[in-house]
């Protein structure tokens, strides 16, 4: 086994987005705090209304997926094509927005505790132009595993194995193959699991700080800041002082070059200029 290790943290940016929702952005902050397939984390937390009632209006998407994980709160999602959807705590939309979706994200509360993750993951090349679709997943449908050690995971994306016993997410089967695990682990307990070599992969700490490696070489990842780990063929994840609760992301690389103007994720520059001229026509979201 080798074990991956802390090779650089990205500390997350207060930001915002949309008609200013505040946020703090890690990946994507800027074109090289990337880390293929993943294009941008964004996490809010938040509560004070003001700092989100104003929601995401209609904005466009081209060329990728984006996964919204609601740990707190209720957002309604309505798009182009008429699809819409309840975010309600615990659940996950994950959303392929393909050759374009036009769609809103609007708080369905006025007050009380705003919280979760959207993350960005890129499509390739011969899927960028694919029909738009969702998957919704309620809270229910994301199975949850007790650690021997302490703590649990609940399994978004990917299969979680523990002493041969497999628990298989929702999400499965897509090109990039991705893990998302949102990992729970009281002080000193330790959640090691296989990622295969080769996949980029990363955490971040939204609650308490948190120990990568092996035992003996540990580095502490500080909170709200996306730890992108060494490749290796497992990682090994312990709990800090206070705890901690982190999502953990894998992912196959694309290895394709990346064109990104805002909300369109293209290869080249004429695709970006096509997905620009498209939205403006109207063609990106006749479908
Ligand atoms: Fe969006």
């Amino acid at each position: 086994m080798n074990t991956r290790t802390l090779q650089r943290a990205i500390e997350a940016i207060p930001t915002s987005d949309g008609a200013g929702v505040k946020l703090r952005r890690s990946l994507g902050q800027t074109a090289w705090a990337r880390l293929d397939p993943f294009l941008m984390l964004d996490h809010f937390s938040t509560e004070n209304p003001d700092d989100y009632i104003a929601g995401f209006p209609a904005h466009p998407h081209r060329g990728f997926e984006t996964v919204t994980y609601m740990l707190d709160g209720h957002l309604r999602h309505e798009d182009h094509l008429g699809h819409t959807g309840d975010l309600k705590s615990g659940g996950v939309q994950w959303m392929t927005a393909g050759r374009g979706i036009v769609h809103s994200e609007m708080p369905q509360q006025e007050q009380g505790r705003m919280r979760g993750f959207q993350l960005w993951i890129n499509l390739p090349a011969k899927e960028k132009m694919k029909p738009a679709g969702y998957r919704d997943i309620q809270a229910d449908e994301i199975p949850v595993a007790t650690l021997p050690g302490g703590g649990r995971v609940k399994v978004i994306a990917g299969t979680l194995v523990q002493d041969g016993r497999a628990t298989p997410g929702p999400i499965q089967g897509l090109s990039t193959d991705p893990l998302y695990f949102d990992v729970e682990l009281p002080a000193g307990a330790t959640f090691a699991h296989a990622v295969p070599a080769g996949y980029h992969a990363f955490v971040y700490p939204f609650e308490g700080s948190l120990e990568i490696g092996p035992e003996g070489s540990r580095r502490l990842l500080k909170t709200h800041s996306a730890g992108v780990l060494s490749d290796g063929d497992s990682v090994e994840l312990t709990g800090g002082p206070d705890g901690s609760r982190v999502i953990l992301l894998a992912g196959r690389p694309l290895l394709e070059p990346i064109v990104q103007y805002g909300p369109f994720v293209m290869n080249t520059r004429e695709e970006i200029e096509q997905a620009i001229r498209d939205y403006q026509s109207g063609a990106l979201t006749a479908h």
